[in-house]
């Protein structure tokens, strides 16, 4: 070959060189793999895709949140389990939601078939507040990132969970307190108080019960005469209520820790023959409709609201979680509070 030719070879390869470099064909595999461009978040482009037809990307793939709800004791819970399962339908989430009727045991079983299922991520509101360590751990150990909703663990090992979100429930045992305070700031005589907590050992019956109990000290007329549980359902409401109307014979106030209850003793005290919200002052705390509309009807006087729609936060969370954006350790829910008369104004809107 002479030097001519030779150099014309050389020039015709470069230039396919160059062409094919340009065109993005640059890792030798026929175009249609792409390198990824940020790291960890892997994106694979398929054939399928560069025909337009599909997406099969890793940063895309479905999420598998594993929820394990306490169960379906209130309206409350019917109310958040239907924000959970909506909101995870909406961000195309696969859900797998495992209802633990009330009781740990389930709680921690369902929890451990998630680590098995090797879910992206585990949500649950726990029953009571302890004996979460050892499972939290196995999560932890899977490397199953845990989001607490609703209630709170006494973990002192904070690491165990990535965030907790709801309520306050001290706050709101203070407001349901606030309320029954300035009602009675000027009375001389003593106020009998009766208390339907919640189930015992939950975040909510240990807050609700302090954060009432600490701002009621202020005045020492008002007594709590009789506190026992009514495990946040309408039926033991009422039970527990007809005991208190038969062992005490002059009972001012009912504080009930969720709606249901209250709506149980309404029942109750209605059946002794006496006018709930009139003979006996009812403070409640969820704000569900049913809760609304006795309250609209002057049965309860008093609601502190404790918001079940967590589904839209909680999602956010998950997706962070999975994205490895920073979470906050706490998401705290905004509530307020309702008089009878702003039961009545708000009851055509409640959502729940
Ligand atoms: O944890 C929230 C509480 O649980 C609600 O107040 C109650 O109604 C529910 O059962």
């Amino acid at each position: 070959m002479n030097s001519f030719r030779r150099s014309g070879l050389i020039l015709a390869a470069s230039l396919m060189l160059l062409f094919s470099a340009a065109c993005g064909g640059g890792n030798g595999a026929g175009g249609n793999d792409k390198e990824p461009a940020n790291g960890g978040n892997q994106v694979k482009q398929t054939n399928a895709e560069s025909n337009g037809e599909q997406k099969d990307t890793s940063s895309n793939k479905k999420i598998t949140l594993g929820f394990s709800q306490v169960g379906a004791e209130s309206g409350w819970r019917t109310a958040n389990t239907k924000s959970v399962q909506d909101s995870a339908k909406e961000a195309g989430f696969d859900l797998k939601f495992s209802d633990a009727q009330q009781k740990q045991e389930n709680q921690i079983k369902a929890l451990r078939t998630f680590i098995q299922q090797k879910v992206d991520v585990i949500a649950f509101s726990p029953v009571v507040e302890s004996g979460w360590d050892t499972v939290l751990k196995e999560a932890k150990d899977a490397g199953i990132p845990v989001i607490l909703t609703d209630r709170a663990v006494d973990s002192a090992d904070t690491s165990l969970y990535e965030t907790f979100i709801g309520s306050d429930f001290v706050e709101e045992g203070r407001r349901a307190g606030q309320w029954l305070v300035d009602q009675y700031k000027d009375s001389t005589e003593e106020i009998n108080i009766v208390e339907l907590q919640g189930t015992t050992g939950s975040a909510p019956a240990i807050d609700r019960q302090k954060g009432f109990a600490e701002v009621i000290a202020s005045n020492p007329n008002l007594k709590v005469i009789a506190s026992q549980t009514g495990d946040f359902t309408r039926a033991k409401g009422k039970e527990v209520m007809q005991a208190f109307l038969k062992a005490n014979k002059k009972i001012d106030v009912l504080y009930a820790h969720n709606d249901d209850m209250g709506l149980g003793a309404i029942q109750a005290i209605e059946a002794a023959g006496l006018k709930p919200g009139v003979d006996i002052k009812i403070i409640t705390v969820d704000g569900v409709k049913d809760g609304f509309v006795a309250a609209s009807e002057g049965k309860i006087n008093f609601i502190v609201e404790c918001n079940p729609l967590l589904g839209p936060q909680l999602m956010q969370a998950v997706q962070d979680v999975v994205d490895g954006k920073e979470v906050e350790k706490r998401i705290v829910t905004e509530e307020g509070v309702f008089t009878s008369e702003d039961a009545k104004r708000e009851l055509p809107n409640r959502q729940y």
